[in-house]
């Protein structure tokens, strides 16, 4: 699909297409092998050890972009996620329900080779490479069915805003401490290559411990690169923090208080 086709609602009652794998030219596999060899070579000992660990995932029997069907049996024998194909974004509803079911939407296009570096919406480098492998993961993963089954709580109370804050801050823009030193595991970092290095060695942003009413009171931007990134000691503790946390008092502390 063209990136900049409009998003029309699909047939299907939950937004999924067929991925059409077929479709893709010699060219869009030739995007997704320079962008995955270029981040292979920067990641180890700048990305936590289980996206490492999940990177197998996605060497499949093919080269190229991974067929979601072949991608889906592998994560399945490991977690018991699989990966699904939309046509961009979705209602938020519609991607809660599909994450509490353990099933991860993906975009299906590719982006263009002049837009290696920058691309404003995710597409299946970010959504693939950038969240795959830590689905490979049991805690991570359990994290993720979790997040979907609060967002939909969250919906309920007219939180959204807050809580889609803890999903940019973890999922998307993570960093975590291990021993060996500061990592990087979201996803939005992990696809990027400028902001791989600058999450972990610029000066410019901050870097706060995780808080989970300091993330939630925390704007942040789409535009560039983040001012602020939060650290978690390890996936256990957000967790813990998240999925066995009942939110309906923190959502209740939250309306008496403002952003930062
Ligand atoms: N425990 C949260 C609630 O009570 C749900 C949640 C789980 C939110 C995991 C985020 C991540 O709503
Ligand atoms: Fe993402």
């Amino acid at each position: 699909m063209l990136p900049n086709a409009p998003v029309v609602k699909p047939a299907s009652d939950d937004w999924t297409v067929p991925q059409d794998w077929e479709a893709y030219r010699p060219e869009d596999h030739a995007v997704w092998d320079t962008l995955f060899a270029r981040q292979c070579a920067l990641l180890p000992g700048r990305v936590a050890p289980q996206f490492l660990a999940g990177l197998d995932v996605l060497r499949l029997s093919r080269p190229g972009i991974p067929d979601f069907a072949e991608l889906s049996e592998r994560l399945m024998a490991r977690t018991g996620w699989q990966v699904v194909a939309v046509p961009g974004l979705v209602p938020e509803d519609v991607f809660f329900e599909h994450l509490a079911n353990r099933r991860f939407v993906a975009g299906r296009f590719i982006r263009r080779r002049d837009q290696l570096d920058y691309l404003q919406e995710p597409d299946v480098f970010h959504d693939v490479f950038g969240h795959v492998p830590l689905l490979a993961d049991p805690v991570f993963a359990d994290y993720m069915q979790a997040y979907g089954e609060g967002g939909l709580r969250s919906i309920k109370f007219g939180m959204l805003d807050r809580l889609a804050r803890l999903y940019w801050y973890t999922v998307e823009f993570g960093l975590i401490a291990t021993e060996e030193g500061l990592r990087i595991y979201g996803a939005g970092i992990v696809s990027s290559f400028g902001e791989t290095r600058y999450a972990l060695e610029s000066d410019v942003p901050e870097r706060l411990p995780f808080e989970l009413m300091r993330v939630m009171r925390t704007p942040y931007r789409i535009d560039d690169f983040q001012e602020r990134y939060f650290v978690i000691p390890d996936f256990g503790t957000l967790l813990r923090a998240t999925r066995d946390t009942d939110f309906a008092p923190v959502y209740g502390a939250l309306r008496g208080l403002g952003d930062y």
